[in-house]
C-alpha cells in the first residue's frame, strides 16, 4: 500500500502514481508482521533484506554489500572515537543509485511498463541506464547540459540511454520529466517514486548488519533528498520490528552553493527553493529538493541537523579521505566528511560519539576535478639519471 505523509490517503501498489492527489509525497507502508530477522552480520547484498522489499521481480546486478570502513587514521586526526564509512561507489555503477534502480525498474517491470525515464545530476541516469540495459527496455535520461560529470555522461551513454541534455539545471529537468511521464506513458524513476527509497533504506539495514549496533549519527550529503528520507525509513522499520531499539541521529550536509534545505532549518525558517544552485559538486547542484517533507522530518524527527560546506571545504575533505583512508569518493560525497570536520570545529557534534559517513559516488566518475587542479612535472627522460634528479 502507499500512503501520503501529508493526508494520510492510500493507494494501492499496482497503479502508477507518484504524488497523492493532494501533492503529498507518498511513501510504500511495509507489513513489519511479515518482515525476517537476517541480521547476522553474513552474506550481506541488498536482496538479502528482500523480506522488506515491495517488489517480486529482480532486474539485478548484484548491488549493496558495500563495504564499511573504519577510519583509524583520521579519527585520530581529527580526535574522535568512533568514524565509519560506508562506501556506496562500490555498487555496479559506483553509486548507491543502484540501490534505488534494482527496485524501481524492478517495479517498473510489474507495472507493465516498457520505457522508463529520469532527470539527473548524472549519477541517476548511469544507474538507470544500466537496469535499464539489463530489464531491456527503454531508458531516457535528462541531463544539466555541461554540469555533468564525465564519467556519470561516459556510462549512460555506453549502457544504451537516450540522453538529452537541456538547458537548464537539475529542477528544469525534473520539471520537464514530470511532465513527460504524465504525457507519455513513460515510468518516471526519479526519487519522487516511492520505490526507489525502498531499494536505497537497505543502506540503513547493511549499516545495522555490519556494525551490529545502531550508531549514534549517520552523516550524509542531501541533493534530491531522497536518500536521507530512505535511510531514515530504514532505521525505523527495524525500530518497528523490534530488531533495534535506538535510532541515529541523521544529518544532512549541502553545498553552500546549493543549500535551500541547510540554510532554512539554520535560520529556522520556511524552506525557500533556491533559483540558481552553483557548487563544485555537481551531483548535488540542486535548488528544489523534491523530497524536502520527507527529509525535513528525518532530521526533525531523529534529533538531526543539516548544514552547508564550502566547494573548498568539500575538495579538502575528498583529498584527506584519499590521502589517509585510500577511499576515493566524488566531491558530493566527500561533503559527508567536510560536513563532520565543520560541526566538530563548531562544537556542534559529541568526539566520544559515533559516526557513519555515507559516501554516495566512487570518484573515478568525476576525474577532471583531480586533474584540474594538480600540475603534473614535465616528461623526464628514460634514464634512471633523470629520475634520480627529480627525486
Ligand atoms: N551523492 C551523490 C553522489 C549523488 O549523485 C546524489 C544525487 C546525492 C549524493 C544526493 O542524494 O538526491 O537522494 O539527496 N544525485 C542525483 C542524480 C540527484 O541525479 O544522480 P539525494
Amino acid at each position: 500500500m502507499l500512503r501520503c505523509i501529508e493526508c494520510g490517503r492510500e493507494y494501492p501498489e499496482d497503479e502508477v502514481r507518484y504524488r497523492c492527489d493532494c501533492g503529498g509525497l507518498l511513501e510504500v507502508v511495509i507489513d513489519l508482521d511479515k518482515v525476517e530477522n537476517v541480521f547476522d552480520g553474513k552474506n550481506i547484498t541488498l536482496w538479502k533484506y528482500k523480506s522488506f522489499i515491495p517488489v517480486e521481480k529482480r532486474v539485478s546486478l548484484n548491488e549493496g554489500g558495500t563495504p564499511l570502513y573504519r577510519l583509524e587514521n583520521l579519527q585520530k586526526e581529527l580526535e574522535m572515537r568512533e568514524l565509519y564509512v560506508k562506501n556506496e561507489g562500490a555498487n555496479p555503477t559506483g553509486s548507491f543509485k543502484d540501490r534505488g534502480m534494482t527496485v524501481g525498474v524492478s517495479k517498473a517491470l510489474e507495472l507493465g511498463m516498457d520505457k522508463v525515464i529520469c532527470a539527473s545530476t548524472g549519477n541517476t541516469s548511469a544507474s538507470l541506464a544500466a537496469y535499464s540495459a539489463k530489464a531491456g527496455i527503454r531508458s531516457y535520461v535528462l541531463v544539466p547540459s555541461g554540469k555533468i560529470a564525465l564519467g556519470k555522461l561516459a556510462q549512460a551513454i555506453v549502457y544504451g540511454a537516450k540522453v538529452v541534455p537541456i538547458r537548464g539545471n537539475f529542477d528544469d529537468a525534473l520539471r520537464v520529466v514530470v511532465e513527460a511521464s504524465r504525457e507519455l506513458g513513460v515510468y518516471m524513476l526519479n526519487s519522487i517514486n516511492p520505490f526507489r527509497l525502498e531499494g536505497q533504506k537497505t543502506i540503513a539495514f547493511e549499516v545495522f548488519d555490519q556494525l551490529g549496533f545502531v550508531p549514534n549519527n549517520v552523516i550524509l550529503p542531501v541533493g534530491n533528498a531522497g536518500n536521507i528520507s530512505a535511510i531514515w525509513k530504514g532505521f525505523k522499520e527495524l525500530y518497528e520490528a523490534g530488531f533495534i531499539d535506538k535510532l541515529p541521529r541523521m544529518i544532512g550536509i549541502q553545498a553552500e552553493g546549493a543549500s535551500p534545505l541547510a540554510k532554512a532549518w539554520k535560520e529556522r525558517r520556511e524552506f525557500k527553493p533556491e533559483e540558481k544552485p552553483e557548487t563544485v559538486a555537481t551531483a548535488i547542484r540542486i535548488g528544489n529538493p523534491a523530497n524536502w517533507k520527507k527529509a525535513w522530518k528525518a532530521v526533525e524527527e531523529s534529533g538531526g541537523s543539516l548544514e552547508s560546506v564550502s566547494d573548498e571545504e568539500i575538495l579538502k575533505a575528498q583529498k584527506l579521505l584519499a590521502s589517509k583512508e585510500g577511499i576515493f569518493v566524488e566531491p558530493a560525497s566527500a561533503s559527508s566528511l567536510a560536513g563532520l570536520i565543520k560541526l566538530k570545529e563548531l562544537s556542534l557534534i559529541e568526539p566520544d560519539e559515533s559516526y557513519v559517513l555515507i559516501t554516495t559516488g566512487h570518484g573515478l566518475k568525476d576525474p577532471n576535478i583531480i586533474i584540474e587542479n594538480f600540475k603534473l612535472p614535465e616528461p623526464i627522460e628514460p634514464s634512471l639519471e633523470a629520475f634520480k634528479e627529480v627525486l
